[in-house]
């Protein structure tokens, strides 16, 4: 709370709804239209001026907003709140003519001509000045226009540079970082093919020209991480320095940026200090998992501390840039909006409010379609669920979530990961980080990721999937946590370099050993398609003996008693120290050895799982930890029903959602009885409910969200 975006979302009096509105592609009299359209469904939201630099600066020193003016009017007429973008996502055609340096190049060496979006060189000095001097005046000239409700800088920010600029910037980066060119050589080893650099102008950027063979297999990997870094900083403070331009001018309104989910390129734990509000696009493929997308959302409400978030754009209906870009079948627009407020959002907004008529977005859906008028099916949901959203008015908006179990992420660790030549092609850092996330989301459990600048002691169990870099002093923080009575589980290919990816000689997992209790001496990859298995005991927990330390084959191997399940695409070849083995390999010459552990260290227990897994394998020992160490879950769970809940001073709003193609039941347990909101239906504590499929139930219960159990 009382940040001023939350105060400021929270003065809203209902959850924000409409979306990217782009008139100026439009004459005037379909501007009307609109209007009426808008308010048939319930519209009051629109996101301007996204793409308007090139309008609004027709030459260098011509500034034209007499458009804009108009289009603000008219939003302010029709009471329309505004969430007024910068439109410095791309920049005008004859400022890349005459100022070459705004033209970004690519991973190829490549230099771009004009054309495109997201098109702008982080580190242009005309690309700053210019976008800085726009976003300043639109504050000056906007900023008291009483339907202005936050400010959108760019859009999407993300992709990358290797221009001479960009060079440039990156060695005195460096220098920054490093302080002597020594100390540089040190730390990335640089004695490693003879890469010792003499000079900071013999550092070239990395990329296909120089330590790259693909665009994720670097062969100097400290380099490339660190470009990594740099490049989400350079691009950060672009938005850093619109940021404080508009701040100075207007610093009660909220300032954000549409961020795009869990992206690789841009370290969002980073840039989230710098946003009131965390905004967050959402375009689901129809065959993603309900998990899928809900890990998104997940991550962005976790990025401020819970703080709920803005979706900024979804499309009402298909998109155009998957290979196939199929409709969202009915009933799923209005499922997937309430997905994100059930997640935490506060808005549900479009991209985008009329389908454009050229170029490559023709084919994007829109409230409005080509055909112009009201009767479809698109808009007929939308109206639908707009006439939905106004009867539920504010009672959600600022409502947090309570979670017991997160799971960690980082960015760094993202990149290394991923830019590691070896163990396996396959490895990917988010895929690992599903595995569990869908898990503890199939339990009803609700889950928040935590970086390393968050404090754990809340969680009753923290996940670090594939913790292959160990931060300095992220080890003590994982120490003191699970001394002081946590729960943490590992997995492997963790705690293997440090920040700049040296390997932490001394056996793995480094730093991580003596809070794991194990060592692992070697790590076998499994080419696609191949497996071997392991045993799990039942009810481990139930199993434990009193002291760790037992190491014996005879607890468990092939005759524990537990399941059966598959071992995937590492296997870590262990030995306890001092951890407990609760399932070994059972094939290959490492048969027999740990592959799922548990270390009774300080207070906590800490888990360590030699390799990857199937499903059920993350959900049943899950659910035995989850059980145990007190990361509740909300209700039993139910297939295809995604259940959540968020808690304000209103009360509590449990979710439940029906992404399945059948009905499906489940009980008001553990006194969930409410009021139904979207059918103000008053629903008894344990009484049966039927959820149809494709279809939302929120059930309120009055009790001030402090005094509950
Ligand atoms: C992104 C952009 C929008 C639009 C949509 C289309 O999210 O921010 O401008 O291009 O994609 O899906
Ligand atoms: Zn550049």
């Amino acid at each position: 709370m009382n940040s001023i975006a939350e105060n400021h979302i929270l003065n809203a009096k209902k959850i924000l709804y409409g979306g990217d509105y782009n008139p100026e592609q439009w004459p005037r009299e379909i501007w009307e239209e609109d209007m009426k359209l808008f308010k048939g469904a319930g519209v009051d939201t629109v996101t301007l001026n996204t793409f308007g630099w090139a309008a609004l600066q027709p030459s260098e020193e011509e500034y034209s907003f007499d458009k804009l003016d108009e289009i603000m009017d008219m939003a302010e007429r029709n009471g329309l709140s505004v969430c007024l973008a910068t439109s410095t996502a791309a920049h005008p055609a004859w400022m890349a003519a005459r100022y070459p340096d705004i033209l970004r190049v690519e991973f190829n060496g490549m230099k771009r001509k004009f054309g495109g979006r997201h098109n702008s060189c982080p580190n242009s000095p005309t690309y700053r000045k210019y976008s800085v001097r726009l976003a300043r005046k639109l504050a000056e000239r906007y900023g008291s226009r009483k339907h202005l409700i936050a400010w959108h800088v760019s859009n999407e920010y993300g992709g990358e540079c290797y221009c001479e600029n960009c060079e440039k910037a990156f060695r005195v980066w460096l220098r920054k970082k490093y302080g002597t060119i020594d100390q540089l050589n040190a730390a990335w080893n640089t004695a490693f093919w003879g890469h010792t650099f003499y000079s900071w102008e013999e550092i070239v950027l990395p990329n296909l020209l120089s330590e790259h063979f693909e665009y994720d297999r670097s062969q100097f990997q400290s380099i490339t991480l660190d470009y990594k870094r740099f490049n989400s900083e350079s691009i950060l403070e672009c938005y850093l320095l619109e940021y404080q331009a508009i701040k100075e001018i207007t610093p009660q309104i909220p300032v954000t940026t549409n961020l795009m989910g869990f992206y690789k390129t841009l370290d969002y734990q980073k840039w989230a200090p710098h946003m009131d509000v965390i905004s967050w696009d959402n375009y689901p493929a129809n065959e993603d998992t309900p998990a899928r997308i809900a890990m998104n959302h997940d991550l962005m409400r976790s990025l401020k501390g819970g703080q709920s978030f803005l979706l900024m754009e979804q499309t009402p209906s298909v998109t155009n840039w998957l290979p196939y870009n199929a409709l969202k079948r009915p009933g799923v627009m209005r499922l997937w909006s309430y997905q994100a407020v059930a997640h935490g959002a506060d808005s549900v907004l479009f991209f985008q409010m009329r389908r454009s008529i050229t170029a490559c977005e023709k084919l994007h859906g829109a409230l409005i379609d080509h055909v112009g008028t009201g009767n479809t099916r698109v808009y007929r949901e939308a109206a639908a669920l707009g006439a939905e959203l106004s009867r539920l008015g504010a009672q959600t908006l600022g409502a947090r979530t309570r979670a017991k179990a997160a799971i960690y992420v980082d960015w760094d660790n993202w990149w290394a990961v991923e830019c590691s030549a070896g163990p396996s092609c396959e490895l990917r850092y988010l895929d690992e980080v599903y595995r569990y996330y869908e898990a503890l989301h199939s339990l009803n459990v609700p889950v928040d990721f935590v970086g390393e600048k968050d404090d754990l002691s809340g969680y009753a169990l923290v996940i670090a999937p594939v913790l292959y870099m160990t931060k300095p002093g992220y080890d003590q923080v994982l120490r003191e946590y699970v001394q002081s009575g946590g729960c943490l589980v590992s997995t492997f290919f963790s705690g293997i370099a440090d920040e700049n990816d040296r390997i932490i000689t001394g056996g793995y997992p480094g730093k991580l050993r003596d809070i794991l209790g194990i060592w692992v001496e070697e790590s076998d990859a499994l080419p696609a398609g191949t497996k071997n298995s392991f045993c799990l005991e039942t009810d481990f927990r139930k199993n434990r003996a009193e002291k760790s330390g037992e190491n014996g084959k005879e607890n468990c191997g092939k005759e524990c008693g537990g399941k059966t399940y598959d071992a995937l695409l590492l296997c870590d070849l262990l030995h306890c120290e001092g951890a407990r083995v609760l399932g070994r390999f059972q094939e290959d010459f490492y048969a027999g050895f740990p592959a799922v552990t548990e270390y009774a260290f300080g207070k906590g227990y800490a888990y360590y799982v030699a390799c990857r897994s199937e499903a059920a394998f993350y959900r049943d020992f899950l659910e035995v930890l989850c059980r145990h160490f007190g990361a509740e879950s909300l209700l039993p769970p139910v297939p295809g029903l995604e259940v959540c809940l968020r808690e304000n001073e209103n009360g509590s709003f449990l979710f439940l959602l029906n992404h399945g193609t059948e009905t499906v039941r489940t009980q008001a347990a553990n006194g969930r009885g409410g009021e139904e909101l979207l059918t103000g239906r008053v629903v008894k504590d344990g009484e049966i409910l039927e959820i149809g499929s494709k279809d939302v139930m929120i059930i309120r219960q009055a009790i001030p969200a402090p005094d509950r159990p």
